[in-house]
């Protein structure tokens, strides 16, 4: 059985793009592989985050990743900073990685620039996150287009270390879905859908209510002319949409292009906004339930029991393959 990992950071409310792009290969892949989830709050604190909103995005995302259909019973679902390991071996993996490599992660570039101040942690962030892949010997990770570069350090990350002390990690493969791996803003389509964009109309939330889906895609920004064709370089917008609405609807590109033909843009967004009300709904009244319920904290308690166990195996023969006194 593959093992499975992959995190999503609590720094606001997850995106319709975090769930067609991430979330929802996760619920899949618990039919076939052994899965850790994880909230991955280290790494949301690498921009500053209020403690109070930090604590409650926490336990929302985890109360989403069960809504959206994770299992408790069949995957691992935790809170990154209830694994000390994550931090040991992300120290560790700092001291592997190189400056250079660090420096060309387009992620740092975009999070960095125009900002007053920029911590080391945003910096060294895919060091941590090759420590959260490489801890569980994940083979495969699913995620976004966006992290795909940090998927490939880790990779190197990996190589390099099983070369200069012995095979100690898996080297992880990526997985990205092939439509909706990048959602993108529905204010500029060229700016990929992002949880904690500064403005609120250019992603529509998980948690949304049905009036919010209704006005954001209203006043989604649309390409010139009126046809509903996939076309990401003469329609960029549009295309955006289609992908949320084929991904929504379980339908392909080409299904979608067909039944919009010759009815505008107009027609087209009313019914996109009831296709994300009706795949968002249900996953929102599970979420309501749960996040009343002390559930969550039994859940992520056991979740970062099982992590811990885990991830002692591999940390313990990094500690004394590099040559830690144990
Ligand atoms: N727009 C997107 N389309 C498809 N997938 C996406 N992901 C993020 N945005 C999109 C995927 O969601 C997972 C969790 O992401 P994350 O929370 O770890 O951080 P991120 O990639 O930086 O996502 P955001 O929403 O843009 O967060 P902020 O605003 O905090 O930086 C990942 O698998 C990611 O690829």
């Amino acid at each position: 059985m593959k093992r499975v990992f992959s995190g999503i950071q609590p720094s606001g409310t997850l995106t319709i793009g975090n769930y067609l792009g991430a979330m929802r290969q996760f619920v899949d892949l618990q039919e076939e592989a052994d899965c850790l989830f994880c909230v991955v709050d280290m790494h949301a604190i690498t921009v500053p985050q209020e403690p109070a909103d930090l604590r409650r995005n926490t336990r929302s995302l985890a109360a989403l990743y069960l809504a959206a259909g994770i299992d408790p019973e069949r995957s691992v679902l935790f809170v990154q900073s209830h694994v000390p390991a994550h931090a040991e071996l992300g120290w560790i993996l700092q001291c592997v990685v190189h400056f250079g490599e660090l420096g060309r992660m387009t992620q740092f570039k975009d999070k960095s620039t125009k900002k007053n101040v920029v911590t080391a942690g945003l910096f060294t962030y895919p060091a941590l996150m090759a420590a959260d892949i490489l801890l569980y010997q994940a083979d495969l990770v699913p995620v976004g287009d966006d992290q795909k570069q940090h998927l490939e350090l880790t990779r190197d990350i990996a190589e390099r270390f099983n070369a200069r002390f012995g095979h100690t990690f898996t080297v992880p493969e990526v997985m990205i879905p092939k439509v909706g791996g990048r959602i993108m803003s529905l204010e500029d389509p060229t700016k990929k859908m992002s949880k904690s964009d500064e403005s609120a109309g250019a992603y529509i939330s998980m948690l949304d209510d049905a009036d919010t889906i209704r006005r954001k895609i209203a006043r989604a920004v649309t390409d010139s002319g009126r046809e509903v064709r996939y076309d990401t370089a003469e329609k960029p917008a549009i295309s955006n949409l289609m992908t949320i609405y084929a991904l929504c609807a379980g339908k392909s590109l080409a299904d979608v292009e067909a039944m919009y033909e010759g009815k505008g843009y107009g027609v087209f967004k009313k019914d996109l906004a009831e296709v994300v009300v009706a795949t968002l709904e249900p996953i929102q009244a599970r979420y309501r339930e749960l996040v009343e319920s002390d559930e969550i904290e039994h859940i992520l308690r056991e979740g970062a029991r099982k992590a811990r166990e885990r991830a002692a195996a591999t940390l313990d023969q990094v500690k004394e393959r590099i040559g830690f006194l144990l």
